[in-house]
Parts: C-alpha cells; structure tokens; sequence
C-alpha cells in the first residue's frame, strides 16, 4: 500500500484516540479546559472549579486526574467515588474556601468530565 496512505490512516487513528478525552487548553501550571461546548450549568461549575480549586495547586493535577483515572500525586484510583472524597478533603484543608454548595457544583463537574472524558 502506498506509504503516505498508511501515514494518514494512522494520524487519523491517533486523532480519533487523541478526541475521546478532554480537550485542554495550555500547558503546565496555565492548563485550561475547553469549556466552550459545556451546558450553561457545566460552564457555571467550571467557573467554581476555577475560582476554588487553583488556589493551593495548579489545574492541571484536577485535569490529569480525571484524564488518567488516577490521582497523579496519591497514585490511588480517581473516579467518580474518589473525587467526591478528593473534594471533601480538600474542603477540609487549612485556608480553603469551599462551602457545600461550592463543593456540589465542583462535584458535578467532575462527574460530568468523567462522563465527558469517556466518550
Ligand atoms: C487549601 C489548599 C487546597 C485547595 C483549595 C484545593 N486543594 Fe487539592 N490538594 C491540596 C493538597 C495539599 C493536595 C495534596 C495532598 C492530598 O491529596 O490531600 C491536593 C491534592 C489534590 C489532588 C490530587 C489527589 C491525588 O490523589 O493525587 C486533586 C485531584 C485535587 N487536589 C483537586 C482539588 C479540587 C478539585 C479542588 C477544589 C474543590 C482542590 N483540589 C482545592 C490542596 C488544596
């Protein structure tokens, strides 16, 4: 088969794999999510997630966790259980400032990324 075909054929199944998760924005310490397609109600818990949850670490740890299904400092399974724990514990650090209702929208988002993050 000509050789440039088989190039093609598998940048588009790396583009495809590349599509089934989360699309982020930036690198390192700077990396966003793509919250442009997100529901109305997703993009309010996105603006929580920002506001509560880039505080004491970077987003990146939140957005890796979820991409990967584990904690990337902890190492332990993160999925939709553990990020609820993940949340309430974060909650419960020195200086955060997370009210239950703060916590539930971040909480839905998480799941929501899951879900996302899946497809
Ligand atoms: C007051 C500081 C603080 C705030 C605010 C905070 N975190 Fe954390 N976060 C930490 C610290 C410290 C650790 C490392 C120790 C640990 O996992 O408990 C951590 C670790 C994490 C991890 C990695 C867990 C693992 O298993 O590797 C995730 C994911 C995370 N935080 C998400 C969040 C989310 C989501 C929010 C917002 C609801 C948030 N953090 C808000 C301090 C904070």
């Amino acid at each position: 088969m000509n050789k440039v075909l088989v190039v093609l054929i598998l940048l588009c199944m790396f583009a495809s794999l590349a599509d089934a998760q989360l699309k982020v924005l930036g690198q390192g310490d700077a990396m966003r999510l793509d919250a442009e397609k997100f529901p109305a109600e997703m993009k309010r818990n996105y603006e929580m997630l920002l506001s509560k949850c880039t505080g004491c670490h970077s987003l990146k740890i939140t957005i890796q966790a979820v991409r990967t299904g584990q904690g990337p400092l902890s190492r332990e399974p993160f999925n939709k259980q553990s990020a609820r724990e993940c949340v309430t514990r974060m909650m419960r650090k020195t200086g955060a400032d997370i009210s239950n209702q703060d916590a539930k929208a971040v909480i839905n988002l998480l799941n929501y990324l899951f879900d996302e993050n899946a497809l």
